[in-house]
This record gives structure tokens, sequence and C-alpha cells, in this order.
């Protein structure tokens, strides 16, 4: 991974803002909760588990100056903090798991005076923050034992480097597979409206050296009936206790279409983003966003004034289309809601 996609010296805090790759690689430092919360809104740091982390900073930039004197006091100051933050996007569940992390932690020293308790904050996003290089890694490795000499691979969106603290998801087995020296190709959808296969995902793989061909959302059906493609591996923003997967919005249909030419469809799936309290992926919320960014995506007017539009950033691959899920502890296979829950356990 060519950078860090959040960068912390002492308690200086900064993000690569990922709205301007991939022709400018520019550092935004983050002061006030306020500045993160923007952050995440508008995708300067996006992708499940950077969000996570990024909330877990964002925490602690929120109560780093309460004037609170009390446990009490300190922990309404916690949670109005949390709150806000937690309102920023309502897919990813990375971002909620975090923020509970957080509250546990604090709830979990009451006993400390005020001043070590903002302590303990920063050290849990830190944490957090430094866990996810090992997870990556860890489900990189499993991911890569999935991949052969030669393999076209197709991803979809970006669950890189740059929507982890380093190494991705999807992208992790890609990397391992590269740095074991295994031949391979990579086909990234382009990923309207926002497109982030486009700007992040072929970034990443271009600067890391991996062959990477950019093709747009409607062009996967091709390349899989030509045969390019053996293996589609994408992340996941929350998954469900039955193995459905809610993902960036076009998910679904790839994994249509992988089932239809019999390709194996892969989900990379951190621990930190499987839901255990939705038994399916209908209770997954899905944010819905600006329609602006389809009627004029990157500055161009590109559809009639007034036009109706509707724009879920999400959608939900159903377990039936899911091959395996790809986790830090090994590979979870079908049937899911058995299966998670002992990989859990
Ligand atoms: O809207 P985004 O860019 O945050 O959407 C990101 C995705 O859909 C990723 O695939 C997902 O968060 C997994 S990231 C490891």
């Amino acid at each position: 991974m060519p950078v860090d996609t959040i960068a912390v010296q002492g308690k200086h805090i900064t993000l690569i803002d990922q709205t301007k790759l991939p022709t400018e690689v520019t550092y935004i430092p983050i002061h006030t909760i306020g500045e993160m919360w923007e952050a995440i809104k508008v995708l300067r740091v996006r992708g499940a588990p950077a969000i996570g982390i990024a909330a877990a900073y964002g925490l602690y930039l929120g109560i780093k100056d309460s004037p609170a004197a009390t446990f009490d006091d300190f922990w309404n100051d916690v949670k109005t903090a949390s709150d806000y933050l937690a309102s920023s996007r309502p897919t990813a569940v990375n971002l909620f798991w975090a923020l509970e992390r957080v509250e546990t932690c604090v709830q979990g020293h009451a006993n400390l005076p005020i001043p070590e308790l903002k302590e303990r904050i920063f050290d849990e996003a830190a944490l957090i923050h430094r866990e996810d290089d090992d997870i990556c890694r860890a489900l990189g490795t499993v991911g890569a034992e999935l991949i052969q000499d030669g393999d076209g691979l197709l991803t979809h969106c970006n669950a890189g480097g740059l929507a982890t603290s380093k190494y991705g998801t999807a992208l992790a087995p890609m990397f391992i597979a590269h740095e074991q020296g295994k031949n391979i190709h990579v086909f990234a959808d382009e990923t309207r409206p926002l497109l982030q296969g486009a700007r992040l995902t072929a970034w990443e793989l271009n600067e890391a050296g991996i062959p990477v061909t950019l093709i747009c959302d409607n062009m996967a059906a091709t390349v899989m009936r030509q045969g390019k493609v053996q293996a589609v591996i994408v992340g996941t923003d929350r998954t469900a206790a039955n193995g459905d997967v809610a993902n960036k919005i076009g998910t679904y249909g790839v994994a249509v279409l992988a089932k239809e030419h019999g390709i194996p469809f892969y989900v990379a799936a951190p621990m930190s983003s499987i839901d255990m309290s939705l038994s399916d992926g209908s209770q997954i919320p899905i944010e819905e966003r600006d329609a602006q960014e389809i009627t004029h995506g990157f500055g161009r007017q590109t559809a009639p004034d007034g036009v109706n539009v509707y724009n879920p950033a999400f959608d939900v691959t159903p377990h039936a289309y899911v091959t395996g899920l790809i986790t830090e502890k090994g590979m979870v296979y079908p049937p899911f809601d058995v299966n998670l829950q002992k990989r859990l356990g």
C-alpha cells in the first residue's frame, strides 16, 4: 500500500483525502470531531474498516477538551460525541462497532481520573487502528490460498488499503498472492456513481505493480463470458448472521453474473463487519445519497434538470450467491448461519 489511509503522529491525526485521488495525494489534518464527521460523510475517508478507525479517533477529538469533572458528566459527553459520529453514515457496521468498543473501554475504567480516561480513549482508537493491520494481513493470507497462478480476478468498489488501515480486505489476498509470486490480473469495476474502483482500486493496484484493467460496470458480464475471470472478491460493509452481504451498489449484480458464469464469488469479511444481531440482510440500513452524485458527478451535469433520481449507496447480496466468506479466522462456507456462529465462537 503506497500511502497511509490514516496517519497519526503523537496525537496529530491526518487523513489522505480520498475525494482528491487519483490525481492528488493530499493529507488533511483533522483537529475536531466536526471535521472527522464531515470527512466520513463526504467520503474523504471511506470503506468500512477505515471509517471505524476514523470514528474512534473522532470520539477522542470530541471529548479531549471536555470540562467534565465527574464520570457521569464525562460519560454524557462521550455518548453525545459517539451519537454524533454514528449519524455520519448508516450502513457499515464497523463504525458502530468501533464506537461501542471505545464506549466499553470507558465504562471499564470508570474509576480512573478524567484526564487518564481521555488517554485511554486515544489508546483504544490507536489499538483498533493497529489491530486492523494484523486482521487484514491474516485475512489476506487466508484469501491468497484461493488464488492460483495465472488467475484473473474481478473486484467492485474499493476494499483495498484505502478502505482499511493497510492491505485492505478484498485486495489483501491479491497483494499477498502477488507477494507470493503468483501472476494475477485484476479487473476493477469503475463503480458508479462515485468511481471508487477507477479512482482508488485501479490507483492502488497500479502503484503496487499488480496488473489491473479498469472496466465500466456494465462490462463485467462480457469479461466473465470471455473466460477472463476465475474468481470475484469483494468487501462488505455489513454481513448479517445468515451470510447476506451489504456492499457497494452493484455488488449484487456482480454476484448474479458470477453465479450464471460458474465463477466463485468470495466476500472478504473481517469479524468487525459481521453483525450477528441481524438475522438477514433485509434488516441492514441502506444509505441513500444525494441525487447530485448521479446528475452532476465530478462537476458536470449529465442529466436533465429536475429528473427523479434513486441513489442507494449499497445493495444486499443474498447469501445464496456467496461462495465463501474470507475472514481473519479462516474461510467460512455455507450454511453461513451455522458456520459463522461456530467461527465466532
Ligand atoms: O461508499 P464507500 O466507498 O465507503 O463504500 C465502500 C465499500 O462498499 C467497500 O467495498 C466496503 O466498505 C468494504 S471496505 C474493506
